[in-house]
This record gives C-alpha cells, structure tokens and sequence, in this order.
C-alpha cells in the first residue's frame, strides 16, 4: 500500500517529536521531512511533494499562513492541515483562505491526528481523481477529409454524408461534417436534420468562438455525426472568408477525430482553405468527358499547390465502362489511379436522400453502400498506421 507522505512544520522541537511519537504506530503514513519554519516549509515541499503538510501558524521567519499560501500556489499536489491553538481562531480562518484544507485544534490525541490526516488525504484524492476526470482532455489526433471536385452533380454531397456516417458508426469516433457547398449546400437535407444554427451565425460569434460554443452550432444527427450546416440563403455565403474558415476547422480538430468537409464545385477562397488543411482530398469524378476534362483542370491547379500526390484521392462515381470510356485511358488522362469505385444505383442512392436516410445506415447490402463503407475502412486503416495512439493531456494535477 502506498503511503501517506507528513512533513511537519513548527518551530517547537518538543511538538515536532510528540507528533512523531504519535504517529510512530500508524503504518499508513511515512513521515518524509520536517521544518521549523515556514520558509524551510515551503522549500522541503517543493523538493519532496509530501501529499500532507502539517503546519503551525505562529512561527519565526516565515508563518504557517504565508507558507500555506506559497504551497497551495506553487505545489498543489501537497496539502496542508493547519494547527492552531484554542484562541487562534481568526490565523485559523485566513490559513483556510489561503488554502489549508483542514484544522487541529492543539492539544490533540493521536486518534484525532491520524483520523484527520487520513480523512483530508482521502478527500483530496477523490477531489484530484473527479478533476482529472473533468479537466482534462483527450489530445485527438484529427484528420481532415475534404470531398471535392470541380463539377457539380457529380456525388460530392452524397459521398460526403455517407462518408461521415459510415465512419462514426464504424469507428465510434467522433465525427464533425461541414458544409461548405456555402450557396446551394444541401446536407441538412440529406441527412434530414434540423437546422436552428448555421455556419453564417457561427461566424458572428467568430472572436468569441471556442471549443463550446461551436459545439452549440452543430446538430446531432441520429448516428452521432455532429453537423455545420450551410447558410439558409446563398447571399450569405458571401461574408465568410478563408479565415474564418481556418478557425472553425482548427476548432473542430480539436474535438473530433474526423472532421470530413463537403465542398462546392469551385476555387472559392474558403474551399482552398480547406483544400490546405485537408489530409486528404477526395476528388470525385464520373466518366464523361466535359467533368473529366473539367477534373484535369482541377488536378492542374493542386499540382500549382503542390499538394503531395497521394493526399489526392480519385473517386470515380457512377463507375461503369458501358458509355466508351476506359477506365485505364481516364487514369491515364488524368496521371491519377482511381482510388475508389462507387457504381450507379439510383433506386438506393436517391431514395435514401429523399428519406434523409444515409445508404450505409439502412441499405447496408448494396454495392452501392460496400463501395463507400469500402472507403471508410481504406481511410480509416491509412489514419490508424500514421497516427499512434491518442495520449491524455492533464491540463492541472
Ligand atoms: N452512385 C450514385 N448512383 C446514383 N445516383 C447518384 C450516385 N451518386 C450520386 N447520385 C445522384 O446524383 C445527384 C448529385 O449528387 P450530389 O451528391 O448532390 O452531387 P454534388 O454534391 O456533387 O452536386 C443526386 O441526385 C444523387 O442522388
Ligand atoms: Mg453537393
């Protein structure tokens, strides 16, 4: 059993000794340092971090108040029980404000020595556990996934929500989606949930914004995913900048392990933001001749940016080979492999996005719903081999 750490602090030799002679049969508590005043106090207790200090008031040099004081700021982990004598009663009082934890009134018995440092060590240690608990946090390693493409209709929305889904029911992680379609997003609808704020009202708030109140902002959808929709009007769109952007998504990393971002179809200075600080980009094409073409342009730009090659991803949606284009000559347009094969299946795709229930929640047997929970598990695996594992940050003991 661990135990208890004493230093005991009075100048009175003759107390010191009669404290130890009554604790000389308590197994539990290891007497580790004493003092004869405060300074030498504070001094053997930053040295030694006793989890109790037993302490005198009235003392040369520095008294047990001041030191209490120096203690409870500069060594928290170590309490302090004052010892005052009958009469004493206002020391006593400005000992407890300044951070003493409990009282002996002298003359005391050991019973009522043991009793009370048992009793304050026991209360401390609830009190630290419950506090390590709340205050501190888990540090997340936060990967950014940004669906993106340079053409519209082309599953951008439907990826991204699906995506999202699929990740937090097969992670259990948190899961953060934002939509950045800023005009025309249209994820709210998708996933029918409804809209009190939006990342327009986010942004009023933008100075004050922290890990809580954007928590405020989002809405839950059934699976767990939390989402930031778009602005209700498209007119709105125009007063977020990439900078608001940036705080909001570094917000988010904060909080959630995935943060997967659904984007209009363009260069618009809040999806190049988003763009930087994605890990990855999933650029989604299908196979026809004015998107690829539009796609070549779009992997043009990236490759101004000097995006590494492999945080760009090429999904090819609606996959099939029946309307004359081979998939080897798009990858070869392209200098990209397709990463990723979603086929074309209305009947599932549009009925769930008229239901607002993602595919690969209730249509989990579709190629449709395997091509994308395919995906998950690829990111997920990929994120899993370069992040180890998440580390607990205490903020305070
Ligand atoms: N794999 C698919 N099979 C069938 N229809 C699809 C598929 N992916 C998307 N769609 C349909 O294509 C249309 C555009 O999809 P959406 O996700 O809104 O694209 P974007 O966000 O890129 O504009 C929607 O009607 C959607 O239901
Ligand atoms: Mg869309």
């Amino acid at each position: 059993m661990e135990k208890i750490k004493l230093v005991i602090v009075d100048d009175s030799v003759e107390t010191r000794n009669n404290i130890k002679l009554l604790l000389s049969f308590e197994k539990r508590i290891e007497i580790i340092g004493e003092a004869e005043n405060g300074e030498e106090a504070v001094f053997i207790t930053r040295e030694a971090h006793p989890d109790i200090v037993l302490m005198d008031i009235n003392m040369p040099v520095m008294d047990g108040i001041r030191a209490t004081e120096e203690i409870s700021l500069s060594v928290p982990e170590s309490t302090v029980i004052i010892m005052s004598v009958q009469g004493e009663q206002e020391y006593m009082k400005k000992a407890m404000s300044a951070g003493a934890r409990d009282f002996l009134n002298k003359p005391f018995t050991g019973d009522e020595l043991t009793k009370t440092i048992l009793k304050t060590y026991d209360i401390e240690s609830k009190r630290r556990e419950h506090s390590a608990i709340t205050r501190s946090y888990e540090e997340i390693k936060s990967t950014v996934i940004t669906v993106f493409s340079t053409k519209g209709g082309v599953g951008k929305t439907t990826i991204a929500s699906n995506l999202a889904v699929g990740i937090a029911r097969s992670t259990k992680k948190k899961v953060a989606l934002v939509d950045l379609d800023l005009q025309f997003g249209d994820i709210a609808i998708m996933l029918n949930v409804s809209v009190k704020n939006t990342i327009s009202d986010m942004i009023k708030e933008i100075n004050q914004l922290d890990r809580d109140l954007m928590d405020d902002y989002l809405v839950t959808h059934f699976s767990g995913v939390r989402v930031l929709p778009a602005p209700i009007k498209p007119e709105y769109a125009e007063y977020i900048t990439s900078s608001h952007l940036e705080k909001i998504v570094n917000l988010l990393k904060e909080h959630y392990h995935y943060v997967i971002i659904d984007t209009s179809a363009s260069f618009h200075e809040t999806v190049l933001a988003a763009l930087d600080m994605s890990d990855r980009i999933l650029f989604v094409s299908t196979l026809d001749l004015p998107t690829i073409k539009n796609i070549k342009s779009g992997l043009d730009i990236m490759d101004s940016l000097h995006y590494p090659k492999d945080k760009i991803k090429i999904i090819l949606n609606k996959a099939s080979e029946q309307f004359g284009i081979k998939y080897k000559d798009f990858e070869n347009t392209l200098k990209h492999p397709i990463w990723s094969f979603i086929p074309e299946d209305s009947q599932t795709v549009i009925t769930s996005a008229n239901k607002g229930f993602p595919f690969v929640m209730t249509r989990t047997e579709t190629r449709v719903a395997k091509a994308i929970m395919g995906m998950c598990g690829e990111l997920v695996r990929e994120n899993n081999s370069i992040n180890e594992k998440p580390t607990v940050k205490k903020l305070f003991g």
